[in-house]
């Protein structure tokens, strides 16, 4: 039998730090929504059968989007294994609820968890992510940081202290896709629900269960529609898609 891959993407946030409005995942990039083109990119990868998988997409989100996406679904990617589930509260119990809807993995079939809001994501990250996990228990798309760092103290003024200034070279920053075998994000997720343990990403709940973690090459460009301006940056991208991604291989 194939193996299995799924790519579950959370998309039931509130976008509180894009403003009111449109929902985020609805807002236009370059002519298409962020969502649309999140699910294009992953669309592209289950058509090709990268690597002989047996895709589906599991796409979480919220009582407000879930017919829009559903109907956008089957005008774009009605050849492709999509089901529908809504989200919680945070990220990690939208992730956990998506997780629920895989009744028939193997325990080392491939789920990929994916932001519904990284609309650039490329088949490249996508396809590292999926080879790593060929090999490795838990996989994630990365870049190495950029920025200098600072460890910093907040004073009871409120002033901020700088405390030191870590070895860059030791920091990368994480994206998505974050990709692991069923079995270990099924261990993961049932923990953090179990003992109310809220993570900003999958790997860190790996981490908590001493899973080995691989950084795959993710892209400068893989950013997360969060603020306004990541709109226009990303439109920019779009239009431009000329990038410099340096990774240690
Ligand atoms: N997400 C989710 N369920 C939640 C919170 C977030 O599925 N309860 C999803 C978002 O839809 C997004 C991804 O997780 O695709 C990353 O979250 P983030 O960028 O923080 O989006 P929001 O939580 O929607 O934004 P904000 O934090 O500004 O409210
Ligand atoms: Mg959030």
């Amino acid at each position: 039998m194939e193996r299995k891959c799924y790519f579950l993407i959370p998309a039931a946030g509130s976008g509180t730090r894009m403003g009111a409005g449109l929902p985020k995942l609805m807002r236009n990039v370059e002519g298409s929504p962020v969502i649309l083109r999140t699910l294009g990119a992953i669309a592209e990868v289950c058509r090709k059968r990268y690597s002989g998988l047996d895709y589906r997409i599991i796409l979480v989100t919220t009582n407000d989007l879930i017919d829009t996406l559903k109907a956008m679904c089957s005008e774009y990617f009605s050849d492709i294994n999509i089901s529908f589930t809504l989200g919680g509260a945070t990220r990690t119990e939208s992730v956990s609820k998506g997780i629920g809807l895989i009744t028939d993995a193997a325990e080392d079939d491939f789920v990929l968890v994916h932001d519904g809001a990284r609309c650039l994501i490329t088949e490249e990250e996508i396809t590292a992510c999926i080879d790593g996990l060929m090999v490795h228990e838990v996989c994630a798309s990365a870049v190495p940081v950029k920025n200098t760092l600072k460890q910093v103290e907040v004073l009871p003024s409120g002033e901020v202290k700088v405390i030191s200034t870590p070895d860059r070279s030791g920091f990368y920053e994480i994206l998505t896709p974050q990709g692991f075998r069923y079995g270990g994000i099924r261990k993961c997720y049932d923990k953090a629900i179990n003992e109310g343990i809220t993570a900003t990403d999958d790997t860190a709940l790996a981490e908590l269960l001493g899973l080995e973690v691989i950084l795959t090459k993710g892209l400068y460009s893989n950013l997360k529609i969060t603020t306004p301006e990541d709109i226009a940056i990303a439109s920019e991208i779009v239009r431009s898609r000329g990038e410099s991604e340096p990774f240690h291989d």
